[in-house]
């Protein structure tokens, strides 16, 4: 990554601590807590997020892929970290090696870690995933009682519970989540009543941990609420979070326009009176979606400035005519608080018709982190 000074991302980990602590206040004594930190902690970064998470008391660690796991392991993190995308065969050996649990649901998967277990002489931990209604990964509940059986002959595994994921646990009508909590239930219990203790089962995101409380079993799996923002933005939290990330630059270069301009590329903006224009160096290279064209706003002085005109690679224009006095240099909040304003990712997903976890991840990915708070 090319790093550029004209744009500043920050990633705030005593805030990320602050979500966490609330969150965790959700939970009854003895439920466990597993951090979601796939997808480069959706952008906020890997390692600073999975420390500072496991430093706060997290118990378990849920990452995307091997290479996720493999660099918590090479960080020195010892706690619990579950592979929630599974592994392919081939990468059995170093999953069980590394002491990274995993989600399964392929029968060829569960031969190959209990092959690397057999070598290694270790166990091999696994949660069984069951697809209540998801849709996505996972076994349909009718195929876990034979797939468990099938596990009999890997005594190298150790089957420590079942998990599922929920499709619309924000919305308000719970619904479609009662019948997906009633799927999980009836097939856990079926699989108890045959043998497996299953101790360690859980299916709650984000959403599930602040409104169901039946839906966190034995442990809870957030995300986004760690990360600052509701699982749904029409929502309102009873829990105060922080926002954890923040995008600011400064102003490049500050222009009168007289009315009948038009502004960027494809003329899409044309102004209709004198208009005083902010230059920004920011654009869809740093992650600031091109959907933001003619929609987006941001923070000058904690007012408000639109978005004039499309977005470009690199730079866009924000109207200031309301703000006479602001010149090159000015300070401009993206994404963030300024004073009493807040750009929240929910808005900018708004924008863009899209979701906060979105928006992190593109600018998290395209921009240098830099970590305070720690
Ligand atoms: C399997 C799984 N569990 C938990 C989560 C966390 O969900 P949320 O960020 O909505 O809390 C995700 C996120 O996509 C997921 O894929």
């Amino acid at each position: 990554m090319i790093v550029t000074s004209m744009v500043d991302l920050a990633v705030d980990l005593s805030a990320l601590r602050h979500n966490y602590r609330r969150l965790r206040r959700l939970c009854a004594a003895g439920v466990k807590f597993m951090a979601v930190v796939k997808a480069d902690a959706y952008g906020h970064g890997l390692l600073p997020a999975a420390q500072a998470l496991a430093a706060e008391g997290a118990d378990y660690l849920g990452v995307g892929s091997l290479e996720e796991g493999l660099t918590v392991r090479q960080a020195g993190l010892n706690l619990p970290v579950l592979l929630l995308l599974g592994i392919l065969p081939a990468e059995a050996g170093q999953a069980v090696a590394a002491g990274l649990e995993t989600a399964l649901f392929r029968l060829d998967v569960a031969q190959a870690l209990a092959a690397a277990a057999a070598a290694q002489g270790k166990k091999a931990g696994v949660h069984l995933k069951v697809d209540t209604g998801m849709g996505r990964l996972g076994l349909l509940p009718e195929e876990v009682l034979p797939f468990l059986e099938g596990l009999r002959s890997y005594p190298q595994l150790e089957v420590l519970g079942l998990t599922s994921h929920l499709a619309v646990a924000d919305l308000e009508d719970k619904s479609y989540t009662f019948k997906q909590l009633e799927q999980f239930t009836g097939v856990l219990q079926a699989a108890r009543d045959r043998g497996w203790a299953l101790p360690l089962s859980h299916i709650a995101n984000s959403a599930a941990l602040w409104e169901l409380k039946d839906a966190h079993f034995a442990m809870v799996r957030p995300g986004i609420m760690l990360y600052g923002s509701p699982p749904a933005p029409e929502r309102q939290i009873p829990v105060l979070l922080k926002p954890v990330m923040s995008l600011t630059t400064k102003v490049l270069q500050v222009k009168r326009l007289p009315p009948g301009e038009s502004i960027s590329y494809g003329c899409t903006y044309t102004t209709t009176d004198w208009c005083r224009l902010a230059v920004l160096p920011v654009g869809y290279a740093n992650g600031y979606s091109r959907l933001f064209s003619n929609r987006g706003e941001v923070l000058i002085r904690s007012l408000r400035a639109p978005i004039r005109g499309r977005v470009c690679m690199n730079l866009i224009m924000v109207e200031v005519s309301h703000l006479p006095e602001i010149q090159a240099g000015e300070p401009v909040v993206l994404l963030g608080q300024s004073d009493d304003a807040l750009l929240t990712g929910d808005e900018l997903a708004g924008w863009a018709q899209t979701i906060s976890y979105e928006i992190y991840l593109a600018l998290g990915n395209a921009n240098p982190r830099r970590y305070v708070g720690e």
